[in-house]
């Protein structure tokens, strides 16, 4: 991860707190030649520590400003569908494309649906 940051494919963004490591989200710069101004964003992950107090939020806006920094004006991510994740995208905006059935493996095994998001930066 650390080599794909460094060469500019992946910006990583971190939170801290006092006692340390709390939040982390990630996104994928490097894409298809015909798809320069899009990233995906992926790798959301809060502690469970300080969850529900905003940092899925602030992350998820510093992700975005972050690909405005780096030119792109498209952001696409998949969630679980009905998922804690999911609602939070679609409540700061993100535009709900649709379902995958069964398309990955949750942790306890079996699969679950995912929903695909697109979030236009361009406006
Ligand atoms: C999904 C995840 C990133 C959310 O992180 P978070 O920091 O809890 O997110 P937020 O605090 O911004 O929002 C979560 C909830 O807290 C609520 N909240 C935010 N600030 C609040 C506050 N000050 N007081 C009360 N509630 C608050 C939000 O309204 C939201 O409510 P909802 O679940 O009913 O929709 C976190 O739960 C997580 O890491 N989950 C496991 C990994 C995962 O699913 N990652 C996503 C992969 S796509």
């Amino acid at each position: 991860m650390a080599q794909g940051v460094a060469a500019g494919e992946r910006a990583l963004l971190v939170a801290e707190d006092a006692r340390g490591l709390c939040g982390t989200v990630q996104l994928v710069l490097d894409q298809p030649e015909n798809q320069p101004h899009r990233a995906d964003l992926a790798k959301m992950l809060v502690h469970r520590r300080p969850r529900r107090q905003g940092l899925g939020a602030a992350l998820i806006r510093a992700a975005e400003a972050t690909a405005r920094e780096w030119g792109k004006t498209l952001l696409v991510l998949d969630a679980v569908t009905g998922g804690a994740a999911a609602r939070l995208y679609e409540r700061l905006g993100w535009e709900r494309v649709g379902v995958i059935p069964g398309h990955a493996l949750m942790p306890q095994g079996g699969l679950c649906d995912t929903t695909v998001y697109f979030r236009d930066l361009g406006g």
